[in-house]
């Protein structure tokens, strides 16, 4: 994934949906619950954006450092002021996976981000090393079919850009992990005249695919589906991936 696409979407990251008074509380108390982290837990923070999923996760007595990857400066940068106790670091998680560090971690957050990884044998091979006796990797991603108000187009764009969670388990047994999958969902409701705005920002990577004429002609199909709606309503459905060795 390219770092300016994300540099730039880092500008106006925390106003997407995600971040809402009605959907980030619901799903921080999901990432809790997966999560179960104890104030002495090393955490990992992979892909890790602008931090603000991560900083409500961790409790106020949390006492080790936080550490963060992420290919985006702009994104890193924001994750770093979010909390003295936060260690962002700019690199690409393939490129991470390289790299020979022996630093091993209690909990590992990998959140909507793992389809970017392009050599996931190599990169889960190295989190076993890093993954500390009864830690556990938390993978948040999605199905391959969203009930997102996308147009036809980024719908089957999102679909090939995720890869099945099936594909993703067989991946990590592979590495020798264990998997369990949970599904999740969380009921969103936006002014039809924001979500045309998001599109138009590109918020996410799926429109990154989309030329300015491609994406203006989605934006257009968009407003003849929705018409007659002011508001849009639809579920969010997340998959929660609990990796254990
Ligand atoms: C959808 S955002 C999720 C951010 C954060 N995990 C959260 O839930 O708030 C995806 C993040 O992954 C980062 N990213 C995308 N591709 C990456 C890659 N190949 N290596 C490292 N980070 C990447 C982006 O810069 C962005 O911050």
């Amino acid at each position: 994934m390219n770092k300016e696409e994300y540099n730039k979407k880092a500008e106006n990251f925390e106003d997407n949906w995600f971040f809402d008074e009605n959907y980030r509380p619901t799903l921080v108390q999901y990432l809790k619950e997966a999560l179960q982290v104890k104030p002495t837990d090393k955490f990992l923070d992979l892909g890790c954006g602008t931090g603000v999923f991560t900083n409500a996760v961790i409790s106020e007595s949390h006492n080790t450092l936080v550490h963060g990857v992420d290919v985006s400066d702009n994104m890193i940068a924001m994750f770093n002021h979010k909390n003295e106790n936060f260690r962002g670091v700019v690199c690409g998680l393939d490129d991470y996976a390289k790299q020979n560090k022996s630093e091993t971690f209690d909990v590992v957050l990998i959140k909507e981000v793992v389809h970017h990884i392009k050599y996931r044998k190599q990169f889960f091979s190295r989190m076993k090393n890093q993954l500390n006796p009864g830690g556990q990797i938390v993978i948040v991603t999605r199905p391959q079919e969203v009930e997102f108000p996308f147009f036809k187009e980024a719908l089957a764009v999102f679909a090939k850009q995720q890869m099945s969670v099936e594909e993703l388990c067989v991946d990590l047994a592979k590495a020798d992990f264990k998997t369990k999958v949970e599904k999740k969902s969380i009921s969103v409701s936006l002014p039809k005249t924001r979500l045309l705005k998001m599109v138009k920002e590109r918020f996410m990577s799926t429109f990154d695919y989309f030329d300015d004429e491609q994406l203006a002609k989605g934006l257009k199909e968009l407003e003849v589906k929705y018409q007659n709606e002011d508001a849009i309503h639809y579920k969010d459905h997340l998959l929660f991936v609990k990796v254990t060795h």
